[in-house]
């Protein structure tokens, strides 16, 4: 008697496993988020993102530049907002010549065939760090998206093809869509961060942009009441439904390892395409382990990506693209 099939026949060498592969990660699948802070010659690592950075706009046209020469070709941009220009309205996000407009401006200049995102959320202009606007201990849907239109339009009119609102607000994706109809920017497109989990793996960037929750009286300390609760699969599927009929062009599942059996749900519903978002504790998490020698970065790094691809991912925005592109 022998075994019916052998499946290790397809497995024996480089060669024949390289046939059989059933996903191939390339330098398309990639969307680099990217900080910005003010000043003139910043490069500041941030410290629970070890190798991650901060750019002012001068040596974000550098960045930008070795992106595109490594084959990346979307930028996923947040900005790092000083504590003056905060307030609980984010009025500053709107400001045609904020930092973040002025950001988009600069990444086109430097390359123009370069795909600008901008994430649309008033957490970094917020001085509470909330992605909408607090009233009465409570973070108010309707006045946030008219806030939120208004900021998606200034990133629209300085150049942005995308925008991304990551805010979690019910109804965004239509107000925001009706939005840039309405301004002749029927060309820019929406990824809707769909579903969206209320997830401590946020933390490292919330370092990053100074835009964690407060601790105050009377102010709600974490995103409960907007990001989803990971128990929840179906309200998922419900969240993203509802933003491919209000109009999103892309959707997208946060965070990604996780969350894979979501992101393998959500893709096999949706007839948009997917992203994923490795987010900045995912990052860290490695980067310590392989600061530490307890783990092999490179292999790990591949095994995340790849997995997070097998999932149903059709684009990851993750803070390893420069390191995984130089691997392929
Ligand atoms: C802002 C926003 C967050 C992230 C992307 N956009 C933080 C949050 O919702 O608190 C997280 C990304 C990451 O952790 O890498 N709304």
């Amino acid at each position: 008697m022998y075994p019916l099939r052998r499946n290790r026949r397809l497995r024996v060498n480089d060669t024949v496993r390289s046939l059989v592969k059933e996903t191939i990660v390339t330098p398309d699948d990639f969307l680099v988020p990217l900080f910005v802070v003010e000043g003139t010659g910043v490069k500041e690592e941030i410290a629970s993102m070890p190798g991650y950075y901060r750019y002012s706009l001068d040596l974000l046209t550098k960045e930008v530049k070795e992106l595109w020469s490594l084959g990346l070709k979307s930028v996923l941009l947040f900005v790092k907002v000083p504590d003056a220009l905060k307030d609980n309205k984010g009025v500053e996000a709107a400001n045609p010549n904020g930092l973040m407009q002025r950001a988009i401006k600069t990444v086109k200049e430097a390359v123009p065939q370069m795909l600008v995102m901008t994430d649309v959320a008033l957490d970094p202009y917020s001085i509470y760090g909330h992605d909408g606007i607090v009233e009465n201990g409570r973070i108010v849907n309707d006045a946030t998206v008219n806030a939120l239109c208004t900021m998606a339009l200034s990133h629209a009119q300085a150049g942005a093809d995308f925008i991304a609102p990551s805010d979690m607000m019910d109804g965004r994706i239509l107000a925001l869509r009706e939005t840039l109809e309405d301004n002749s920017f029927e060309h820019v497109g929406i990824m809707a961060y769909s579903a969206k989990y209320a997830s401590a793996f946020y933390g490292p960037f919330r370092d990053a942009l100074d835009s964690a929750p407060v601790d105050q009286q009377d102010i709600p300390k974490d995103k409960k009441t907007y990001q989803m609760d990971y128990h929840n699969r179906l309200e998922a599927l419900r969240e993203t439904r509802m933003d491919i009929e209000e109009g999103a062009d892309i959707v997208m599942v946060k965070p990604g390892l996780c969350y894979l059996d979501i992101v393998r749900e959500v893709k096999n519903m949706s007839e948009v395409p997917v992203a994923v978002y490795q987010v900045s504790g995912e990052y860290a998490m490695l980067k310590a382990a392989a600061a530490n020698g307890w783990l092999d970065h490179d292999a790990v790094m591949m095994e995340q990506i790849v997995s997070i691809k097998r999932a149903g991912a059709d684009l990851i925005a993750s803070y390893f693209a420069k390191e995984v592109v130089k691997l392929l």
